[in-house]
């Protein structure tokens, strides 16, 4: 959580600021700033609130530094407020630091740095870190970088940090270890940033800074790169960066949230680019070939997520049971990490995460690799933590989400999962040949039905007119559209901060029934599967208690047409890929009742995009 941009050698540093904590507002929003170098003095300006409010508040500021750090913040320690807003500086306002992450130790080090006489404006870990800094370099005859390099091995827990030494101004010093820092490299200049999007509007050449290691970068000279344990030195990888500006931005659609739900026919067909082939019969996917055999033959495959990306999880154990017969538990990271779970070589753990930065999925990720499993990453982000820790894995190409919400992460999670199944199905001999041929055929039909889906999307402003206002929402589904309901359920409540349960429909009679009344109803998620009888049993009980029901189905016939008070159809498909189809109007429903009740869509409060605190 929280975003951090710096840049050197750039024509306009608050320009370049600015546009990039815009691109990185996702990660948090409650507060932001700059700090910008001019004449060799060091301006700082932040407030709490949207980085737009920022920038109203440096309108004035000239825009001829070409140094500068800035900060979004998503508040861990203390709230949100203009003082405990980032960039914070040390004691004697020499170092200047944004931070991203958390200094677990902060309480020990602050009572030693007050004991020390320093005084604390903010309520920060981050504040105390800039002032161990600071107090460093000026107890012993160390440069700047050697003070920061020196604070970061007494430091416990995450950060990615820049830091400007106003003794120093002509070079920036950042490392991280357990969040994530991305160098843009270019002729005469550097760009710092938690992630690829504010970088690709100036260059396409990129270092991935990795785990425990730091970096100095001075205009017009090449990165000093080294690990912060022994300041070991380390060449610097340049790599290129795959990503287009125009996947950054909304494209005339309202939200990036809506943008993202009509880019799934591409954003499926992309994940399965190269990987499915109808006419030959083909499912390669490149990344995980070395370890497939392993992973077909493995004891158990452990699946580690969290959120959105664990309902992806769900779906797969169905898919990778069902499909290719192996044994599947799907564990939330958070609590996989801390459970002291038994796992062997013999196991094979695969994480999934959009982001590829989920600080818990990471960490059940280390767990697992230390027992000796053999870990598959499931990510969307290229050249993210989890796709780099991983001994293997496939990327699942949606192209950049921006929207807090998930939606194609979901699906092209749930597409590669799919593809995944099958393709160890094959290995396996698990189910008939053709029956694998026919599921991937289908497989790549998805595309087109998730476009005839958003073709009509009429009717969901109808039904959000009539949903908008109740406090309770009760979502249900059985075998794969179990996951759906719980990804429903999730899409709404963190939208429209509407209540919302997602159940497995055979539990309603064990407790969530008693919820049911007319002010509370019930979304069915009920394709014509082995399930549907069952479900639709549920239907009528939630009807004799005078519930109101919507059905999602592919499978429509007159007395589901005749019971259900709002009906919404999806094309047929196999019973294994219904999630990828179903899921399509749960997040178009979300949307329209979150955008009827007014809410923030693509930053909905409390919330960030990459989750990297525990
Ligand atoms: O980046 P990840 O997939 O690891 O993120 C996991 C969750 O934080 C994420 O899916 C979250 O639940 C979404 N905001 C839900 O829409």
């Amino acid at each position: 959580m929280c975003g951090i941009v710096g840049c050197i050698g750039v024509s306009n540093a608050k320009e370049v600021l600015l546009n990039g904590l815009s691109r990185l507002e996702y990660r948090g929003y409650d507060s932001a700033g700059v700090a910008l170098v001019n004449n060799g003095d060091v301006i700082i300006n932040k407030c709490q609130g949207k980085v737009g409010q920022l920038a109203d508040s440096v309108k004035n500021v000239a825009n001829t530094s070409t140094t500068g750090i800035g900060h979004t913040r998503w508040a861990t320690h203390g709230v949100p407020s203009d003082v405990n807003a980032h960039p914070h500086q040390g004691h004697n306002k020499r170092f200047s630091l944004v931070h991203n992450g958390i200094i677990e130790n902060h309480a020990a080090l602050r009572e030693r740095l007050e004991d020390q006489g320093i005084n604390f404006t903010s309520q920060t870990d981050s504040e105390v870190l800039v002032c161990l800094i600071e107090s460093i370099a000026a107890m012993s005859a160390v440069s700047g970088e050697e003070a920061v390099r020196l604070a970061l091995n007494e430091v416990v827990g995450a950060y990615a940090i820049v830091v400007l030494d106003s003794e120093d101004p002509d070079q920036l010093v950042v490392a991280r270890k357990s969040s994530p820092l991305v160098i843009g490299v270019s002729k005469d200049a550097y760009y710092v940033a938690s992630d690829a999007t504010p970088i690709v509007a100036y260059t396409k050449e990129v270092i991935y800074l990795e785990d425990n290691h730091m970096a100095v970068l001075a205009a017009s000279k090449p990165p000093v790169i080294f690990s912060i344990d022994k300041a070991t030195p380390k060449p610097p990888y340049i790599e290129n960066l795959e990503m287009d500006l125009q996947s950054l931005e909304k494209a005339g659609y309202e939200h990036f949230m809506l943008k993202e739900i009509h880019e799934q026919p591409t954003s499926i067909a992309d994940s399965l680019r190269g990987r499915l082939s109808g006419e030959r019969a083909l499912i390669k996917l490149g990344g995980i070939e070395q370890y497939e055999n392993r992973m077909a033959s493995a004891r158990r495959i452990i699946i580690v997520a969290c959120g959105t990306s664990w309902h992806a999880g769900l779906v797969a154990e169905y898919a990778f049971e069902q499909l290719a017969g192996i044994s599947v538990e799907v564990e939330y990271a958070s609590e996989f990490r801390y459970r002291q779970p038994i796992i062997t070589s013999d196991d094979v753990v695969v994480a999934i995460s959009q982001s590829g930065e989920t600080a818990d999925t990471l960490a059940a990720l280390e767990l697992a690799k230390s027992a000796g499993a053999l870990v598959i990453g499931v990510c969307n982000v290229v050249g993210s933590s989890i796709a780099r820790f991983t001994d293997a894995g496939v990327y699942t190409h949606a192209g950049p989400e921006i929207s807090v919400a998930s939606t194609k992460a979901f699906t092209a999670q749930v597409t590669v999962l799919t593809a995944m199944a099958l393709r160890l199905a094959q290995i396996n001999d698990h189910i008939k040949k053709d029956v694998v041929s026919q599921i991937r055929d289908q497989l790549l039909e998805i595309p087109g039905f998730v476009e005839q889906i958003l073709k009509n999307t009429t009717q969901y402003e109808a039904i959000a007119k009539d949903l908008r206002d109740v406090r309770d929402v009760l979502y249900i589904g059985r075998g794969l559209s179990f996951p759906v309901a719980l990804e429903g359920a999730l899409k709404l409540k963190e939208i429209s901060y509407i209540h919302a349960e997602g159940y497995a429909a055979g539990e309603m009679k064990h407790g969530p029934i008693a919820l049911i009344d007319t002010d509370t109803p019930t979304i069915i998620i009920a394709p014509g599967d082995r399930h549907k009888d069952k479900t639709l049993s549920n239907l009528q009980e939630i009807k004799a208690r005078q519930g109101r029901v919507l059905v999602v189905t592919n499978q429509a016939d007159t007395s589901l047409k005749q019971q259900a008070d709002w009906l919404i159809e999806v094309p047929p498909t196999h019973e294994v890929l219904t999630p990828l189809l179903t899921c399509i109007p749960i997040q178009l429903l979300a949307y329209y009742i979150a955008r009827q009740k007014g809410c923030e869509i693509d930053q909905p409060r409390n919330l960030a995009k990459s989750v990297t605190v525990e």
